[in-house]
């Protein structure tokens, strides 16, 4: 990109994230301090083809870095899929004047991103999604403040379990990947985790699991399951056929995505979108901003689409290691 930059458009597409009004923020004043105006596209992929826009300045994202959700909406578009409809994206693109734009989101948001770039529209990818599975980075906006909800609602199903004695099933969101349900059921000290990245031996993962927990004096018990697996009601059910006891499930659902964004969510939006402004300005573009070990890297679209994430399984061991259920001990009333 050998042109100067005036004008970008920045917008949030997919499922929402906490963080990702605090990368907006960034992205905004970035530009502003480099002297480049910013627009921001309202609902993804779907408002660049309705034209549907806002003007926004520094003032415009004051107030925003504390709150989850996204302020520009956000949407999954039908309608971008088609050449018609990212042929009128790029003449909204063309109409508005903009040299680019930072797209705010998971990997459907960056097949978009490739998909314009190759219109002509340069775009710089920021990851912004609870499922933490793109390939280029090691982290992704709302993963760590969607976990931290998790355990609060797991920590909280867990008093009732104990007292009532019950064996509790939840289910996590991730997609198709299991990165949310091993980092909360390790968190939380899950009885088992079911992953879809490692194929399910019901008797070994579950039956086992609880059978090996009771026989260490332990009457309650965790299971967390990745959506990616299946249904947690299903589990359910197959547990109850199996040892006869009637699980409780929980499907935790979108609860996930909200709540204000945590330190690590706030820190990482803001140089993200600081990186991807800087990308820009510097004259590079059509790449997927990412960290990698505690250092902002810039990966082609195209490329970072390709790679793959992997469950580190090293972390499952620790969970079968560690969360081996101990008896709960019913504190003394002794003196009451
Ligand atoms: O990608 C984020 C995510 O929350 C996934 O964990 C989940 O499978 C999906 O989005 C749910 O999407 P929707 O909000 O469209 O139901």
């Amino acid at each position: 990109m050998d042109k100067k930059i005036n004008r970008i458009g920045v917008l949030t597409s997919g499922g929402d994230s906490p963080g990702m009004n605090a990368a907006v923020r960034a992205v905004v004043r970035t530009a502003v301090s480099n002297g480049v105006q910013c627009v921001g596209i309202r609902r993804g992929w779907q408002g660049l083809i309705n034209s549907d826009f806002v003007q926004l300045d520094a003032a415009s994202v004051g107030h925003i870095i504390s709150r989850g959700g996204t302020i520009l909406y956000t949407a999954r578009s039908e309608d971008f899929m088609s050449e018609k409809g990212r042929l009128k994206a790029v003449s909204t693109c063309k109409m508005l004047g903009l040299d680019g734009i930072v797209a705010i989101g998971g990997d459907g948001t960056f097949r978009g991103a490739l998909a314009l770039s190759r219109l002509g529209v340069p775009v710089v990818g920021v990851p912004a999604t609870i499922d933490n599975d793109i390939g280029c980075t090691n982290y992704t906006i709302g993963f760590d403040t969607a976990c931290n909800t998790a355990i609060e609602c797991i920590d909280k199903l867990r008093d009732t379990m104990q007292s009532h004695e019950r064996c509790s099933v939840v289910e996590v969101m991730g997609r198709n990947a299991g990165f949310l349900a091993l980092y909360v059921g390790i968190a939380v000290g899950a009885t088992a985790v079911l992953v879809p990245e490692r194929e399910l031996d019901f008797q070994r993962d579950v039956i086992e699991r609880i059978r090996s927990a009771r026989l260490a004096g332990s009457t309650h018990f965790m299971i967390v399951v990745a959506e990616g697996v299946g249904s947690a009601v299903e589990i359910g059910k197959q547990i109850h056929e199996a040892i006869g006891i009637e699980p409780r499930v929980t499907v935790l659902g979108h609860i996930q995505r909200g709540g204000t964004p945590n330190a690590r969510d706030r820190e990482t939006a803001t140089r993200m979108g600081y990186f991807a402004v800087k990308a820009f300005v510097e004259g590079r573009g059509n790449c997927v901003i990412g960290t990698r070990g505690g250092d902002m890297v810039e990966t082609p679209i195209e490329e970072a689409l390709q790679m793959e994430k992997h469950l580190q399984m090293d972390r499952y061991h620790v969970l079968e290691t560690v969360s081996v259920t101990t008896p709960y001990v019913q504190p003394s009333i002794e003196g009451h």
